[in-house]
């Protein structure tokens, strides 16, 4: 039943702006899960930073795929920073600032999905605009919460 409930939640993440839900069992899984997340979603945006910055050519579906990979994984990594999880690069203010991390989260989920649409879009000005966005995003969080 936990297993559904888990599942029905994991597919209304996929379809929208909150967080999928994942579970823990010592706080090294729940850093290397957030770690993978950020390392994957990363990757993927590094292509849209490049197609802004001109390093690579822009294309529209290119940056499309790449946007919805973004989307998708960053909406996995916040629930790792759960109760007892520190570790990692994390600082540990985030566990004494939460609503300030859930709100940097938030941001980035909705920078996150203003790709996919400006991707959509079709022009390299309106991702260009977004990129600018989601990096800004990035930083504000890493800036606060992530070790260097
Ligand atoms: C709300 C906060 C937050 C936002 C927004 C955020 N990050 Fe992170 N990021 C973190 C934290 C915290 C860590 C350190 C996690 C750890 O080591 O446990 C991290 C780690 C990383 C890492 C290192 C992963 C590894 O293997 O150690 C990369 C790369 C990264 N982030 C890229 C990004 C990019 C690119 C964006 C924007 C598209 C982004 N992050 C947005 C908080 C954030």
């Amino acid at each position: 039943m936990k297993r559904l409930v888990l599942f029905s939640l994991a597919l209304a993440a996929a379809a929208s702006s909150i967080p999928a839900v994942a579970q823990f069992d010592k706080a090294d899984d729940a850093v290397d899960y957030r770690q993978g997340a950020m390392a994957v979603q990363s990757h993927h945006f590094d292509m849209l930073f490049a197609m802004a910055k001109g390093r690579v050519p822009y294309d529209a579906n290119v940056a499309l795929s790449n946007a919805e990979v973004v989307a998708f994984v960053l909406k996995l990594p916040w629930t790792a920073f759960g109760p007892g999880m520190q570790g990692g690069k994390a600082k540990p203010d985030i566990w004494k600032e939460q609503a300030k991390f859930k709100q940097l989260s938030d941001d980035m989920m909705a920078a996150a999905d203003n790709l996919v649409v400006a991707a959509k879009a079709g022009n390299l000005d309106a991702l260009k605009a977004a990129v600018g966005k989601a990096d800004k995003t990035c930083d504000s969080c890493h800036d606060s919460f992530r070790a260097k």
